[in-house]
Protein backbone atom coordinates (compact mmCIF):
# COMPACT_ATOMS: atom_id res chain seq x y z
CA UNK A 1 0.00 0.00 0.00
CA UNK A 2 1.65 3.44 -0.64
CA UNK A 3 1.90 5.67 1.95
CA UNK A 4 0.70 10.01 1.09
CA UNK A 5 3.69 12.22 -1.30
CA UNK A 6 5.91 13.16 1.20
CA UNK A 7 9.13 14.93 1.24
CA UNK A 8 11.86 13.61 3.24
CA UNK A 9 15.04 16.08 3.98
CA UNK A 10 17.91 14.06 5.38
CA UNK A 11 20.37 15.97 6.76
CA UNK A 12 23.41 14.68 6.40
CA UNK A 13 22.63 12.89 3.12
CA UNK A 14 25.93 12.17 2.22
CA UNK A 15 27.08 10.32 5.37
CA UNK A 16 27.64 6.75 5.88
CA UNK A 17 24.00 6.11 7.68
CA UNK A 18 22.45 7.58 4.39
CA UNK A 19 24.59 5.69 2.08
CA UNK A 20 24.17 2.46 3.62
CA UNK A 21 20.65 2.69 5.45
CA UNK A 22 18.28 5.28 4.32
CA UNK A 23 18.70 5.55 0.41
CA UNK A 24 18.73 1.91 -0.49
CA UNK A 25 15.97 1.18 1.91
CA UNK A 26 13.92 4.33 0.10
CA UNK A 27 14.69 2.85 -2.96
CA UNK A 28 13.87 -0.40 -1.71
CA UNK A 29 10.20 0.89 -1.09
CA UNK A 30 10.04 2.71 -4.23
CA UNK A 31 10.50 -0.52 -6.26
CA UNK A 32 8.06 -2.13 -3.88
CA UNK A 33 5.65 0.42 -5.01
CA UNK A 34 5.32 1.78 -1.54
CA UNK A 35 7.13 5.32 -2.23
CA UNK A 36 4.81 7.13 -4.06
CA UNK A 37 6.97 8.48 -7.25
CA UNK A 38 5.84 12.53 -6.36
CA UNK A 39 7.76 12.01 -3.35
CA UNK A 40 10.88 14.10 -3.09
CA UNK A 41 14.74 12.85 -1.33
CA UNK A 42 15.99 15.78 -0.87
CA UNK A 43 20.25 15.44 0.41
CA UNK A 44 21.01 18.23 3.00
CA UNK A 45 24.87 18.44 3.66
CA UNK A 46 27.49 20.60 3.59
CA UNK A 47 29.18 19.17 0.35
CA UNK A 48 29.23 21.36 -2.34
CA UNK A 49 26.78 19.05 -4.65
CA UNK A 50 24.34 20.12 -7.62
CA UNK A 51 21.27 17.50 -8.08
CA UNK A 52 23.25 15.23 -10.42
CA UNK A 53 25.97 14.99 -8.15
CA UNK A 54 24.09 13.75 -5.66
CA UNK A 55 22.36 11.49 -7.48
CA UNK A 56 25.78 10.04 -8.76
CA UNK A 57 26.63 9.34 -5.22
CA UNK A 58 22.85 8.05 -4.02
CA UNK A 59 23.33 5.83 -6.95
CA UNK A 60 26.60 4.66 -5.99
CA UNK A 61 25.10 4.13 -2.33
CA UNK A 62 22.57 1.76 -3.65
CA UNK A 63 24.43 -0.27 -6.12
CA UNK A 64 26.78 -0.88 -3.26
CA UNK A 65 24.38 -1.27 -0.02
CA UNK A 66 21.19 -2.18 -1.95
CA UNK A 67 21.55 -5.77 -2.68
CA UNK A 68 20.86 -7.39 -6.05
CA UNK A 69 20.23 -4.59 -8.39
CA UNK A 70 19.48 -7.20 -11.32
CA UNK A 71 16.78 -5.88 -13.86
CA UNK A 72 16.14 -3.11 -11.51
CA UNK A 73 18.69 -0.18 -14.29
CA UNK A 74 14.73 1.41 -15.16
CA UNK A 75 13.73 1.47 -11.52
CA UNK A 76 16.76 3.17 -10.45
CA UNK A 77 16.55 5.71 -12.67
CA UNK A 78 13.00 6.63 -11.77
CA UNK A 79 14.21 6.52 -8.58
CA UNK A 80 17.28 9.20 -8.73
CA UNK A 81 14.47 11.37 -10.95
CA UNK A 82 12.71 12.10 -6.78
CA UNK A 83 16.14 12.83 -5.64
CA UNK A 84 17.53 16.29 -4.86
CA UNK A 85 20.21 18.06 -3.06
CA UNK A 86 20.52 21.64 -0.99
CA UNK A 87 24.56 22.56 -0.04
CA UNK A 88 23.61 23.33 3.50
CA UNK A 89 24.98 24.68 6.75
CA UNK A 90 23.71 23.72 9.42
CA UNK A 91 24.98 26.25 11.93
CA UNK A 92 25.14 29.06 9.73
CA UNK A 93 22.47 30.27 7.10
CA UNK A 94 23.47 29.17 3.59
CA UNK A 95 21.43 26.73 1.82
CA UNK A 96 18.22 27.51 4.31
CA UNK A 97 16.30 30.03 1.72
CA UNK A 98 16.77 26.61 -0.72
CA UNK A 99 15.74 24.56 1.18
CA UNK A 100 12.73 26.55 2.42
CA UNK A 101 11.67 26.99 -1.50
CA UNK A 102 11.88 22.86 -1.65
CA UNK A 103 9.60 22.71 1.11
CA UNK A 104 6.81 24.89 0.31
CA UNK A 105 4.60 22.35 -1.27
CA UNK A 106 2.04 21.85 1.10
CA UNK A 107 0.32 19.18 -0.06
CA UNK A 108 2.16 16.75 1.57
CA UNK A 109 3.89 15.15 4.34
CA UNK A 110 7.06 16.60 5.36
CA UNK A 111 10.04 14.71 7.42
CA UNK A 112 13.57 15.80 8.08
CA UNK A 113 16.10 12.94 9.00
CA UNK A 114 18.23 14.27 11.73
CA UNK A 115 21.49 11.97 10.70
CA UNK A 116 23.71 13.93 11.98
CA UNK A 117 25.93 14.25 15.06
CA UNK A 118 23.74 15.27 18.12
CA UNK A 119 25.66 18.06 18.90
CA UNK A 120 23.64 19.55 16.22
CA UNK A 121 20.21 18.89 16.74
CA UNK A 122 19.64 22.16 18.18
CA UNK A 123 20.95 23.85 15.31
CA UNK A 124 18.84 22.29 12.81
CA UNK A 125 15.67 22.08 15.08
CA UNK A 126 16.48 26.39 15.81
CA UNK A 127 17.00 26.75 12.24
CA UNK A 128 13.75 24.50 10.47
CA UNK A 129 11.78 26.93 13.07
CA UNK A 130 13.26 30.14 12.02
CA UNK A 131 12.59 29.42 8.22
CA UNK A 132 9.17 28.05 8.80
CA UNK A 133 9.69 24.77 8.78
CA UNK A 134 8.52 23.56 11.71
CA UNK A 135 5.13 23.46 11.04
CA UNK A 136 2.72 21.24 13.59
CA UNK A 137 2.22 18.40 10.90
CA UNK A 138 6.37 18.29 10.41
CA UNK A 139 7.96 14.98 11.62
CA UNK A 140 11.52 14.67 12.61
CA UNK A 141 13.85 11.66 12.49
CA UNK A 142 16.65 11.33 15.39
CA UNK A 143 19.03 8.76 15.56
CA UNK A 144 21.19 7.20 18.50
CA UNK A 145 23.53 7.61 20.59
CA UNK A 146 20.26 9.75 22.18
CA UNK A 147 22.85 11.46 24.37
CA UNK A 148 25.79 9.95 26.54
CA UNK A 149 23.67 9.85 29.97
CA UNK A 150 21.01 11.12 31.45
CA UNK A 151 21.82 14.59 31.84
CA UNK A 152 22.43 14.92 28.04
CA UNK A 153 19.70 12.76 26.75
CA UNK A 154 17.53 15.75 28.79
CA UNK A 155 19.27 18.68 27.26
CA UNK A 156 18.44 16.87 23.93
CA UNK A 157 14.77 16.30 24.23
CA UNK A 158 14.85 20.01 25.90
CA UNK A 159 16.16 21.53 22.61
CA UNK A 160 13.97 19.15 20.09
CA UNK A 161 11.01 20.09 22.31
CA UNK A 162 11.06 23.59 21.88
CA UNK A 163 10.19 23.43 18.84
CA UNK A 164 8.36 20.37 18.19
CA UNK A 165 6.00 18.27 20.29
CA UNK A 166 6.43 14.52 20.94
CA UNK A 167 4.11 13.52 18.59
CA UNK A 168 6.27 15.05 15.88
CA UNK A 169 9.48 13.29 16.95
CA UNK A 170 10.64 9.94 15.48
CA UNK A 171 13.35 8.29 17.65
CA UNK A 172 15.10 5.35 15.88
CA UNK A 173 16.21 2.75 18.09
CA UNK A 174 16.57 0.15 14.47
CA UNK A 175 16.52 -2.87 16.44
CA UNK A 176 12.72 -1.77 16.94
CA UNK A 177 12.12 -1.94 12.83
CA UNK A 178 13.45 -5.93 13.06
CA UNK A 179 11.18 -8.34 11.65
CA UNK A 180 11.60 -10.93 14.56
CA UNK A 181 11.60 -7.66 17.08
CA UNK A 182 7.98 -7.05 16.34
CA UNK A 183 7.51 -10.44 16.05
CA UNK A 184 8.18 -11.23 19.78
CA UNK A 185 5.05 -9.12 20.19
CA UNK A 186 3.20 -11.28 18.17
CA UNK A 187 4.92 -14.76 19.84
CA UNK A 188 3.63 -13.64 23.40
CA UNK A 189 0.21 -11.47 22.48
CA UNK A 190 -1.01 -13.75 19.49
CA UNK A 191 -0.99 -17.11 21.15
CA UNK A 192 -2.65 -17.86 24.16
CA UNK A 193 -0.38 -20.87 24.88
CA UNK A 194 2.73 -18.82 26.21
CA UNK A 195 1.27 -15.93 28.04
CA UNK A 196 -0.29 -17.53 31.24
CA UNK A 197 3.18 -19.05 31.73
CA UNK A 198 5.27 -16.18 31.14
CA UNK A 199 6.05 -15.02 34.72
CA UNK A 200 8.34 -15.95 37.56
CA UNK A 201 6.32 -18.70 38.75
CA UNK A 202 7.19 -20.77 35.44
CA UNK A 203 10.00 -19.19 33.85
CA UNK A 204 13.46 -19.95 35.74
CA UNK A 205 15.34 -16.79 33.72
CA UNK A 206 15.61 -15.17 30.76
CA UNK A 207 18.48 -14.37 28.35
CA UNK A 208 19.44 -11.69 25.85
CA UNK A 209 22.56 -12.28 23.53
CA UNK A 210 23.55 -9.73 20.60
CA UNK A 211 26.57 -10.95 19.40
CA UNK A 212 28.70 -9.67 16.57
CA UNK A 213 31.63 -10.89 14.52
CA UNK A 214 32.66 -7.17 13.34
CA UNK A 215 35.53 -5.45 15.65
CA UNK A 216 34.59 -1.73 16.08
CA UNK A 217 36.40 -1.04 12.40
CA UNK A 218 36.43 2.63 11.37
CA UNK A 219 34.06 4.04 14.28
CA UNK A 220 37.15 3.60 17.23
CA UNK A 221 36.99 7.60 17.82
CA UNK A 222 32.86 7.58 18.64
CA UNK A 223 32.74 4.07 20.08
CA UNK A 224 36.02 4.08 22.41
CA UNK A 225 33.95 7.31 24.09
CA UNK A 226 30.21 4.89 23.96
CA UNK A 227 31.13 0.90 24.92
CA UNK A 228 29.11 -1.70 24.80
CA UNK A 229 26.69 0.11 27.42
CA UNK A 230 25.96 2.85 25.21
CA UNK A 231 26.12 1.68 22.21
CA UNK A 232 24.21 -1.42 22.67
CA UNK A 233 22.68 -1.62 25.91
CA UNK A 234 21.08 1.62 26.80
CA UNK A 235 19.18 1.04 23.88
CA UNK A 236 19.29 -2.37 21.28
CA UNK A 237 19.24 -4.70 24.56
CA UNK A 238 16.79 -2.58 27.20
CA UNK A 239 14.22 -2.29 24.06
CA UNK A 240 14.52 -6.26 24.04
CA UNK A 241 13.89 -6.66 27.76
CA UNK A 242 11.17 -4.40 27.71
CA UNK A 243 9.31 -6.11 24.54
CA UNK A 244 10.00 -9.76 26.11
CA UNK A 245 8.96 -8.20 29.76
CA UNK A 246 6.03 -6.30 29.72
CA UNK A 247 2.82 -6.35 30.56
CA UNK A 248 0.08 -6.80 27.42
CA UNK A 249 -0.60 -3.32 26.41
CA UNK A 250 -4.36 -2.58 25.76
CA UNK A 251 -4.31 -1.83 21.67
CA UNK A 252 -0.83 -1.99 19.81
CA UNK A 253 -1.23 1.76 19.79
CA UNK A 254 1.84 3.78 20.17
CA UNK A 255 1.43 4.88 23.86
CA UNK A 256 -0.39 1.99 24.86
CA UNK A 257 3.27 0.03 23.76
CA UNK A 258 5.34 2.30 24.98
CA UNK A 259 3.70 3.24 28.56
CA UNK A 260 4.16 -0.83 29.56
CA UNK A 261 7.86 -0.78 28.43
CA UNK A 262 8.47 2.83 30.42
CA UNK A 263 7.03 0.48 33.49
CA UNK A 264 9.52 -1.89 32.29
CA UNK A 265 12.51 0.28 32.71
CA UNK A 266 11.25 2.07 35.77
CA UNK A 267 10.73 -1.25 37.69
CA UNK A 268 14.25 -2.24 37.28
CA UNK A 269 16.43 -2.81 40.29
CA UNK A 270 19.99 -0.65 40.13
CA UNK A 271 22.80 -3.30 39.05
CA UNK A 272 25.08 -4.60 41.72
CA UNK A 273 28.73 -4.49 41.06
CA UNK A 274 29.84 -7.76 41.09
CA UNK A 275 26.52 -8.70 38.72
CA UNK A 276 28.04 -7.08 35.98
CA UNK A 277 31.54 -8.25 33.76
CA UNK A 278 33.20 -6.03 31.08
CA UNK A 279 35.83 -6.95 28.29
CA UNK A 280 37.94 -6.10 25.99
CA UNK A 281 38.89 -8.13 22.69
CA UNK A 282 42.25 -8.87 22.00
CA UNK A 283 43.67 -9.33 18.97
CA UNK A 284 43.11 -12.73 16.41
CA UNK A 285 46.14 -15.42 17.59
CA UNK A 286 48.17 -17.62 15.03
CA UNK A 287 49.32 -16.85 11.75
CA UNK A 288 46.77 -15.22 9.58
CA UNK A 289 45.99 -12.58 12.04
CA UNK A 290 44.21 -10.31 10.52
CA UNK A 291 42.28 -8.27 13.21
CA UNK A 292 43.83 -5.42 15.58
CA UNK A 293 42.87 -5.53 19.68
CA UNK A 294 40.53 -3.00 20.59
CA UNK A 295 42.85 -1.21 22.05
CA UNK A 296 45.24 -1.17 18.21
CA UNK A 297 41.56 -0.34 16.66
CA UNK A 298 40.49 2.75 18.87
CA UNK A 299 44.84 3.92 19.08
CA UNK A 300 44.64 3.70 22.67
CA UNK A 301 47.21 1.89 24.56
CA UNK A 302 45.37 2.09 27.62
CA UNK A 303 41.47 2.60 26.58
CA UNK A 304 39.15 0.97 29.53
CA UNK A 305 36.35 0.85 27.06
CA UNK A 306 34.35 -2.06 26.78
CA UNK A 307 33.43 -4.13 23.77
CA UNK A 308 31.78 -6.72 25.84
CA UNK A 309 29.33 -6.87 28.28
CA UNK A 310 27.42 -9.33 30.31
CA UNK A 311 25.06 -8.20 33.25
CA UNK A 312 21.93 -9.98 35.38
CA UNK A 313 19.14 -7.91 36.71
CA UNK A 314 16.01 -7.85 38.12
CA UNK A 315 12.71 -6.45 37.33
CA UNK A 316 11.11 -5.60 40.53
CA UNK A 317 7.29 -5.89 39.96
CA UNK A 318 4.16 -8.57 40.33
CA UNK A 319 5.07 -10.52 37.24
CA UNK A 320 9.03 -11.24 37.58
CA UNK A 321 9.94 -11.12 40.98
CA UNK A 322 12.53 -13.24 41.81
CA UNK A 323 13.11 -14.33 37.75
CA UNK A 324 16.87 -12.76 36.96
CA UNK A 325 17.33 -11.57 33.52
CA UNK A 326 20.39 -11.92 32.05
CA UNK A 327 21.74 -9.72 28.84
CA UNK A 328 25.62 -9.86 27.27
CA UNK A 329 26.63 -7.98 24.54
CA UNK A 330 30.15 -8.17 22.50
CA UNK A 331 32.15 -7.24 19.40
CA UNK A 332 34.16 -10.20 17.65
CA UNK A 333 32.42 -13.18 19.64
CA UNK A 334 32.22 -16.49 17.92
CA UNK A 335 29.48 -15.88 15.55
CA UNK A 336 26.92 -12.65 14.69
CA UNK A 337 23.75 -14.32 16.34
CA UNK A 338 21.15 -12.51 18.47
CA UNK A 339 18.61 -14.33 20.46
CA UNK A 340 16.57 -14.31 23.02
CA UNK A 341 16.05 -17.23 25.50
CA UNK A 342 12.72 -17.98 28.06
CA UNK A 343 14.38 -20.70 29.71
CA UNK A 344 11.30 -22.36 32.09
CA UNK A 345 11.52 -24.06 34.66
CA UNK A 346 11.79 -27.93 35.87
CA UNK A 347 8.47 -29.48 36.21
CA UNK A 348 7.80 -29.50 40.11
CA UNK A 349 8.45 -33.69 40.31
CA UNK A 350 9.65 -36.66 37.62
CA UNK A 351 7.73 -39.48 37.90
CA UNK A 352 10.09 -41.03 35.68
CA UNK A 353 12.58 -41.38 38.34
CA UNK A 354 16.12 -39.94 38.89
CA UNK A 355 17.56 -42.14 35.74
CA UNK A 356 15.52 -40.68 33.40
CA UNK A 357 16.91 -37.35 32.83
CA UNK A 358 15.22 -33.89 32.94
CA UNK A 359 15.04 -30.93 31.26
CA UNK A 360 13.57 -27.76 30.67
CA UNK A 361 11.81 -26.32 28.28
CA UNK A 362 13.16 -23.22 26.40
CA UNK A 363 11.88 -21.35 23.87
CA UNK A 364 14.37 -19.27 21.66
CA UNK A 365 13.53 -16.48 19.71
CA UNK A 366 16.61 -15.96 17.43
CA UNK A 367 16.65 -12.77 15.85
CA UNK A 368 19.36 -12.86 13.37
CA UNK A 369 20.44 -14.82 11.44
CA UNK A 370 18.12 -17.47 10.29
CA UNK A 371 15.09 -15.85 11.70
CA UNK A 372 13.03 -18.03 13.98
CA UNK A 373 11.89 -19.70 17.09
CA UNK A 374 12.98 -22.88 18.73
CA UNK A 375 10.82 -24.70 21.66
CA UNK A 376 12.82 -27.21 23.26
CA UNK A 377 10.35 -30.40 23.94
CA UNK A 378 11.17 -33.42 26.34
CA UNK A 379 10.75 -36.91 24.69
CA UNK A 380 11.17 -40.06 25.14
CA UNK A 381 14.78 -41.25 24.23
CA UNK A 382 13.29 -43.71 20.93
CA UNK A 383 14.27 -47.56 21.41
CA UNK A 384 13.89 -49.98 23.83
CA UNK A 385 16.12 -48.68 26.21
CA UNK A 386 13.29 -47.74 28.73
CA UNK A 387 12.09 -44.70 29.44
CA UNK A 388 14.62 -42.16 29.01
CA UNK A 389 13.82 -38.10 28.58
CA UNK A 390 15.39 -36.17 25.52
CA UNK A 391 15.40 -32.95 24.71
CA UNK A 392 14.22 -32.07 21.19
CA UNK A 393 14.17 -28.78 19.24
CA UNK A 394 10.04 -27.66 17.98
CA UNK A 395 12.23 -25.62 15.04
CA UNK A 396 10.67 -23.25 12.68
CA UNK A 397 12.97 -20.67 11.02
CA UNK A 398 10.73 -17.88 9.32
CA UNK A 399 12.43 -18.25 5.78
CA UNK A 400 11.43 -22.38 5.62
CA UNK A 401 8.07 -21.55 7.44
CA UNK A 402 7.09 -18.61 5.42
CA UNK A 403 8.59 -19.58 2.26
CA UNK A 404 11.36 -17.43 0.36
CA UNK A 405 8.85 -15.27 -1.01
CA UNK A 406 8.07 -13.49 2.42
CA UNK A 407 9.25 -10.10 1.49
CA UNK A 408 12.34 -8.98 3.65
CA UNK A 409 12.22 -5.20 4.47
CA UNK A 410 14.96 -4.01 6.33
CA UNK A 411 14.44 -2.29 10.03
CA UNK A 412 15.37 1.17 8.31
CA UNK A 413 12.85 1.07 5.27
CA UNK A 414 10.07 0.07 7.61
CA UNK A 415 10.77 3.02 10.02
CA UNK A 416 10.19 5.63 7.52
CA UNK A 417 7.47 4.35 6.43
CA UNK A 418 6.00 3.97 9.90
CA UNK A 419 7.55 8.18 10.38
CA UNK A 420 5.78 8.77 6.84
CA UNK A 421 2.39 6.88 8.13
CA UNK A 422 2.78 9.02 11.20
CA UNK A 423 2.89 5.65 13.74
CA UNK A 424 5.22 5.88 16.45
CA UNK A 425 4.79 2.35 18.06
CA UNK A 426 8.22 1.46 16.98
CA UNK A 427 10.00 4.56 18.20
CA UNK A 428 11.37 5.59 21.36
CA UNK A 429 9.66 8.32 23.29
CA UNK A 430 11.75 11.07 25.38
CA UNK A 431 10.48 9.38 28.70
CA UNK A 432 11.83 6.06 27.91
CA UNK A 433 15.21 7.01 26.89
CA UNK A 434 15.48 9.36 29.62
CA UNK A 435 14.59 6.08 32.12
CA UNK A 436 16.99 3.49 30.50
CA UNK A 437 19.97 6.64 30.98
CA UNK A 438 18.31 6.91 34.73
CA UNK A 439 19.71 2.98 34.95
CA UNK A 440 23.09 2.42 33.26
CA UNK A 441 24.25 6.48 34.71
CA UNK A 442 24.78 4.50 37.96
CA UNK A 443 26.31 1.46 36.49
CA UNK A 444 28.90 3.82 34.68
CA UNK A 445 29.57 6.10 37.08
CA UNK A 446 30.79 3.23 39.58
CA UNK A 447 32.89 1.58 36.82
CA UNK A 448 34.55 5.11 36.28
CA UNK A 449 34.73 5.93 40.25
CA UNK A 450 35.89 2.72 41.16
CA UNK A 451 38.53 3.00 37.66
CA UNK A 452 37.52 -0.47 36.46
CA UNK A 453 39.23 -1.71 33.49
CA UNK A 454 37.66 -4.33 31.28
CA UNK A 455 39.12 -7.76 31.26
CA UNK A 456 40.64 -9.12 27.79
CA UNK A 457 39.15 -11.56 25.91
CA UNK A 458 40.34 -13.33 22.87
CA UNK A 459 38.80 -12.39 19.83
CA UNK A 460 36.54 -15.21 18.17
CA UNK A 461 35.24 -15.82 21.67
CA UNK A 462 32.38 -15.67 23.42
CA UNK A 463 33.82 -13.04 26.04
CA UNK A 464 35.35 -13.05 29.23
CA UNK A 465 35.62 -16.20 31.62
CA UNK A 466 33.25 -13.67 34.49
CA UNK A 467 30.77 -13.96 32.05
CA UNK A 468 30.76 -17.47 32.56
CA UNK A 469 31.53 -17.26 36.03
CA UNK A 470 27.93 -14.83 36.46
CA UNK A 471 26.05 -17.70 35.35
CA UNK A 472 27.90 -20.88 36.92
CA UNK A 473 27.44 -18.86 40.58
CA UNK A 474 23.68 -18.97 39.95
CA UNK A 475 23.84 -23.07 38.78
CA UNK A 476 23.28 -21.62 35.04
CA UNK A 477 24.59 -21.84 31.51
CA UNK A 478 24.83 -19.49 28.91
CA UNK A 479 23.40 -20.32 25.57
CA UNK A 480 25.83 -21.59 22.75
CA UNK A 481 25.82 -18.40 20.12
CA UNK A 482 26.18 -19.92 17.42
C1 LIG B 1 24.39 -0.10 16.14
C2 LIG B 1 25.66 -0.03 16.94
O1 LIG B 1 23.39 0.66 16.75
O2 LIG B 1 23.97 -1.44 16.04
C3 LIG B 1 26.74 -0.90 16.31
O3 LIG B 1 26.12 1.31 17.00
C4 LIG B 1 26.24 -2.30 16.10
O4 LIG B 1 27.92 -0.91 17.10
C5 LIG B 1 24.90 -2.30 15.38
O5 LIG B 1 27.20 -3.02 15.34
C6 LIG B 1 24.30 -3.69 15.33
O6 LIG B 1 23.18 -3.66 14.50
P1 LIG B 1 22.72 -4.96 13.70
O7 LIG B 1 21.46 -4.54 13.03
O8 LIG B 1 23.83 -5.29 12.76
O9 LIG B 1 22.53 -6.03 14.72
Amino acid sequence: IPVDPFDLVIFGGTGDLARRKILPGLFHRFCAGQMPPSARIIGAARTDLDHDGYRGIVAEAIEEFGGNLGGKAQKLKDFLDTVFYVTIDAQGEDGWPELQEFCKQKDRIEAFYFSVSPSLFGDLAERLHHWGMAGPETRIVVEKPFGRDLATAKHLNATLAAHFSEDQIYRIDHYLGKETVQNLMAVRFGNMLFEPLWNSQYVDHIQITVAETVGVGGRGEYYDKAGAMRDMVQNHLMQLLCLIAMEPPARFAPDAVRDEKLKVIRALDPVLPHHITRGQYEAEQGAEKQHPSYREAVGDPRSKTESFIALKCHISNWRWAGTPFYMRTGKRMSARSSEISVVFKETPHSIFGADAGRHRNVLSIRLQPNEGITLGVTIKEPGPGGMRLIDVPLDMTFAEALGDDSEHVDAYERLIMDVIRGNQTLFMRGDEVEAAWAWTDPIIEGWESRGEVPKPYPSGTDGTTDSHELMRRDGRKWREVS
